[in-house]
């Protein structure tokens, strides 16, 4: 058992899951005043140089019962079409504001399912993309794919286009699982898609699945992580399924299968960790997994782990987010802007030329430092005083006063053997980053006065 279940029971509580600092519940709908404009040419002055462009594609033609995700199912080609213009225009209407002598650094297009689109359309949007922003040589440029609607031709449009990081969203493989979840297997062999992807060298693989679904057992999941280490991805993630059917009324269909318990949930996980791990990948946060010599787990080691909401990245790729779409959120260094989720208002506001932000939070300078004591943890398992005090000019007490931490916390995490501490560092330990949610939160003093409501931190 790699999970302490008493150390469980004591630290499974709800805390954010901080893909941000402040997290995206705090994020505030009454943005009437806010000068968008304004925002955006103030992001050329912050100190993040590089930029990041998310965009979001909200359509696939067929509903996964257990989807989380901002989709809407969809096969009517016009509707696509019409988001795809309406896409065109933010980027003209944003891209008005940025300097143009700032590098793009990466592009990270999400869903929904990207590749329902038609080629030509990505096509079209890099183009565009090319056209107003400048590219660094090394950018990353990835893309969220389902391999049930990918095949060679697409694949040679999208490296012609530059992108050289696929994600392929597999799941699981055994086919009593994807039949019960209403989703299509690959329609290539998922090696053979990896193999056609990487045959220059010029893109990397990565692989998603999910534990907690109906029908996974054990031995099942095992046998699907050992069929993912032969397809010999670069990068793996293991989502824990996150049920929330009040939310997402498509998952109640699938409490009819049974879903597994909270005890069984842990064993599917740590099947799959000692798995990966033992093939020699190494893992990055609790749940995804990285080959040794990817720049993620070099990032790591050297403590330049950094994230977004696109995922784990290097603290070098990262840049200010600017993102593109219904319910896409641009992380500025002093702001995060959430776009409307509704299709329909989103391509009204482009056709008027105007701003589709539903949601705004603009961080204070407090929060931007409370944000470098969140991030290390939670990325690099380590708070480095000093590199902390270099980074935000001002002394590490000074900083830690801002923080909610207190010497009867820590106490408690170093005896229960999750960090280890000297002077200039806290580190967390191996059984440590099995609760990393909880040390971060710990630190955090928006979690202690609030109302809001987050999930479990395991
Ligand atoms: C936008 S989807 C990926 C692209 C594509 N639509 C696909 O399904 O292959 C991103 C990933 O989120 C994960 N995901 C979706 N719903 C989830 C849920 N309820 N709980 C946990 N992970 C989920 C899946 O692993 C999925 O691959
Ligand atoms: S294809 Fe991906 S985004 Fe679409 S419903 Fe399935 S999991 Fe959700």
């Amino acid at each position: 058992m790699l999970i302490p279940r008493d150390l469980l029971e004591k630290y499974n509580k709800a805390v954010p899951r901080y893909t941000s600092y402040p997290p995206a519940n705090f994020f505030e709908q009454d943005h009437q005043n806010i000068d968008m404009a304004g925002l955006l040419e103030k992001s050329n002055d912050n100190p993040t140089r590089n930029i990041s462009i998310y965009l979001h594609i909200p359509f696939c033609p067929k509903l996964c019962l257990y989807c989380g995700c901002n989709t809407s199912i969809t096969r009517n080609r016009d509707k696509i079409n019409e988001y795809v213009t309406a896409l065109k225009k933010e980027i003209e209407l944003v891209a008005k504001y940025i300097d143009k002598d700032r590098k793009v650094t990466q592009v990270h297009w999400g869903g929904g399912t990207p590749n329902y689109l038609e080629s030509s359309q990505i096509s079209d949007i890099m183009n565009l993309l090319r056209k107003h922003f400048a590219f660094n040589a090394g950018a990353e440029i990835a893309i969220e794919c389902n391999p049930a609607y990918l095949d060679h031709d697409y694949i040679d449009t999208l490296k012609n286009e530059g992108f050289n990081r696929f994600s392929l969203g597999i799941q699981d493989f055994n086919e009593k699982v994807l039949d019960t979840v209403n989703r299509d297997k690959s329609a290539i062999p998922v090696k053979e898609l990896a193999d056609y992807i990487r045959k220059d060298g010029k893109a990397a693989v990565n692989l998603d699945f999910i534990y907690g679904l109906p029908y996974q057992d054990e031995e099942s999941f095992k046998n699907t992580i050992r069929k993912a280490i032969d397809v010999d991805p670069d990068r793996l993630v293991t989502f824990s399924y996150a049920h929330v059917p009040w939310f997402k009324k498509s998952q109640q269909k699938l409490e009819a299968h049974g879903l597994p318990s909270a005890e069984k949930k842990l064993r599917l996980f740590e099947g799959a960790f000692e798995e990966l791990t033992g093939a020699g990948y190494e893992a990055i946060g609790l749940d995804h997994f990285a080959k040794p010599d990817d720049e993620l787990t070099v990032a790591l080691h050297n403590k330049k782990l950094h994230r977004n909401f696109q995922g784990y990245c290097t603290r070098e790729t990262t840049g200010q987010v600017y993102a593109f779409g219904t319910s896409a959120i641009s992380q500025l260094d002093d702001a995060y802007i959430q776009n409307t989720k509704d299709v329909k208002e989103y391509v009204s506001k482009m056709n008027q030329n105007s701003f589709a932000h539903e949601k705004v939070y603009l961080v204070t300078e407090e929060e931007q430092v409370l944000r470098e004591v969140i991030n290390e943890i939670m990325c690099n398992r380590v708070l480095p005083w000093k590199t902390i005090e270099s980074r935000t000019g001002k002394a590490a007490e000074e900083i830690k006063k801002l923080t909610a931490i207190n010497d009867q916390k820590l106490q408690q995490f170093l005896d229960d053997g999750l960090i280890s501490l000297d002077r200039d560092h806290l580190t967390v330990t191996d059984k440590g980053r099995f609760f990393i949610r909880n040390i971060a939160a710990a630190y955090d003093p928006l979690v202690e006065n609030t109302d809001k409501k987050f999930s479990k931190s395991i």
